[in-house]
């Protein structure tokens, strides 16, 4: 197996699969990790990922906690009032019940230059080969093998890697999605930003509003956010200042650290003491996606086959999801416990995701334009125009009432940017690795971007419920182990423990039964709420956590009925 790509990727692919015990090797072609922070906001399905993977406390260890994470403040300059903050990711009082309530994880702040590490510090560990300087050059398809040709960047020579499956983790420049013969589609380059990390301490305009990100709305003839926005790494003293600009017009590769100073200092307001520039980056803001994720054994994932803008911070946290989807699938189909059409159901659960969020992800970025308008700042405005404008936000009379109702409007328009739980943490597959029940699904009540509404239904997300075993309070989510399949069933289970016995004897692939009500306590009564399953009914888990089949009641015979079920998704 080999696996091309140390973003977050392919490293959780990899984790995933050294857990999984199954050999691999990946290659990535710089000397080391990210080099610059990029993604950072990891959302509460990507940390229980990270938890199932065994490195949730080591990847916390190294973020920003989960509070301050609250504030998103729009500003004209750092120094002076500001104009509006909102709180994000589940932080208010008003979203925080629904946060805890959806899972057992929050939200943190995670630059990639921090997690990257601690990824590839559990690899080491965990035995895996992890392979630095190796740059995949070219593959060719021979027989159902891919014959793979990787560049030693130390010394220059080449070797050959045979593999059956090739995972293409290798980034928005990917070579692997065209050695596949896939394609992408959609615009790129629809604007260009510049990240402008540095060191400085700006705990005196930050500390008292803590968040992650700083909207900048300075009034003039400058397009909106050109001063840029503040993307906090390290609460209160590392930072990304983000801006976009104009490539016809700036070479960034020229921009000289007195530039960027200036930047950052335009951006505060005034003069900051002890600057130090980490960094300077560019990227582009695309809207693509694969139309196939992948083909003949080969399976790209992250930016080769999704790649937006970080609204709504979707990057890092779906290429994740891409990892922890296909690598269960992968193990039980390379152990022979599972037929190799299991893993067509990557491409028909993952590539629906994927598109959702680059659409979101660029809708979230026009969303964004509605804060400026609200205020009576566009384009075109002189920037005494400007100030006049947001003066009137004070206005006692009608036309400070209009500003402040329309400033109120936009902000609450931005809730699915900033408190998008239902998509963080609601997505479900509706075709794929499940067989559906004969029950109605309920109706989703409420708006599928911002609200997470649990259920059973075969694809979605196991329900995060709050149960005791052995004294000790544990999710639902943690009742599946390695490659098993979770049978979580109620009070009237014999019939249950008997059928996954059978089955696992039968099959290879362990189906082990977990007697909620009874060995293991549901105090709370919300694993009660949330089975949609009777006393003698199931619901059965796959090893990434999601639903695959369910059944109401009891059937006449539940051992033919699971065997059945999990021949059908194993296809074997
Ligand atoms: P990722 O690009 O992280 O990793 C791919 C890896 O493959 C790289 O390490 C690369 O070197 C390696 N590779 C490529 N070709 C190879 C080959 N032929 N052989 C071997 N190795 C090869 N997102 C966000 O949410 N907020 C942000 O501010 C930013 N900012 C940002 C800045 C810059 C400069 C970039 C490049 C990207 C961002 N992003 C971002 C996007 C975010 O970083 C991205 O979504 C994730 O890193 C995607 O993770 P992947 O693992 O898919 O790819």
């Amino acid at each position: 197996m080999l696996i091309v790509g140390a973003g977050p990727a392919g490293l959780t692919a990899a984790l995933a699969l050294a857990k999984f015990g199954i050999e691999h090797v990946l290659v990535e072609k710089y000397p080391g990790t990210a080099h610059s922070p990029r993604a950072h906001i990891v959302n509460p399905r990507t940390v229980e990922i990270m938890r199932h993977l065994g490195v949730q406390e080591e990847i916390e260890a190294v973020s920003s906690p989960h509070e301050r994470l609250r504030h998103h403040v729009w500003y004209t300059t750092l120094n002076q009032p500001e104009i509006a903050r909102k709180e994000a990711w589940g932080t208010s009082p008003h979203r925080k019940a629904d946060y805890l309530a959806a899972s057992p994880c929050p939200s943190i702040n995670c630059p990639q230059t921090r997690f990257e590490p601690v990824l590839v510090e559990a690899l080491r560990d965990a035995g895996s080969d992890v392979q630095f300087q190796r740059e995949l050059l070219s593959m060719e398809r021979e027989g159902d093998h891919w014959v793979s040709t990787i560049l030693n960047r130390e010394d220059g020579t080449t070797l050959t890697v045979r593999s059956r499956y090739v995972i293409g983790a290798d980034g928005a420049r990917t070579k692997v999605l065209g050695f596949a013969g896939l394609d992408i589609e959609g615009p790129s380059g629809l604007f260009h930003a510049a990240n402008i990390w540095f060191k400085a301490d700006l705990s005196r305009y930050l500390a008292h509003r803590p968040g992650v990100l700083t909207w900048n709305m300075h009034p003039g003839p400058q397009p909106p956010l050109a001063l840029g926005t503040f993307i906090c790494m390290n609460p209160f003293d590392e930072f990304v200042l983000n801006r976009f600009y104009d490539p016809e017009v700036e070479d960034l590769s020229e921009m000289t650290e007195e530039q960027a100073i200036g930047h950052i200092e335009r951006a505060v307001g005034e003069p900051v003491d002890d600057i130090e520039i980490l960094g300077i980056s560019g990227w582009k803001v695309n809207a693509q996606v694969a139309p196939e994720y992948a083909r003949d054994g080969v399976f790209c994932m992250g930016d080769a086959v999704h790649r937006h803008p970080p609204t709504n911070g979707l990057g890092l946290n779906m290429s994740v999801a891409d990892a922890y989807n296909l690598a269960w699938k992968l193990a039980l189909v390379l152990r022979d416990e599972a037929g190799a059409e299991l893993l067509d159901t990557y491409n028909s659960e993952r590539q629906p995701i994927g598109a959702t969020g680059v659409d979101r992800a660029i809708k979230s970025l026009h969303q964004a334009t509605a804060i400026q308008e609200a205020v009576g700042l566009h384009e075109g405005l002189s920037e005494e125009e400007g100030w006049e404008a947001l003066a009137s936000l004070e206005d006692p009379g009608p036309l400070g009432d209009e500003r402040r109702a329309a400033l109120r409007a936009a902000l609450d328009k931005n809730e699915n940017r900033f408190n998008a739980l239902g998509l963080e943490v609601g997505y479900h597959y509706d075709e794929g690795a499940l067989v559906h029940d004969e029950t109605p699904y309920p109706p989703f009540e409420g708006d599928p971007v911002l609200d997470f509404q649990t259920t059973t239904r075969p694809g979605a997300r196991v329900p995060h419920a709050r149960l005791i075993r052995n004294g000790e309070q544990i999710s639902t989510l943690d009742l599946v182990d390695g490659l098993e399949f979770a049978l979580l069933v109620g009070l009237d289970a014999e019939h249950w423990f008997e059928a996954a016995e059978k089955v696992s004897a039968e099959l290879g692939v362990q189906v082990v039964a977990h007697r909620i009500g009874g060995d293991i306590l549901d105090p709370y009564w919300e694993w009660s709420d949330a089975r949609e399953v009777g006393h003698a009914g199931a619901v059965l888990v796959r090893p990434d956590r999601h639903v695959t089949w369910r059944s109401v009641d009891r059937p006449t015979d539940a051992a033919a009925e699971l065997s059945r079920v999990m021949r059908t998704v194993l296809h074997l």
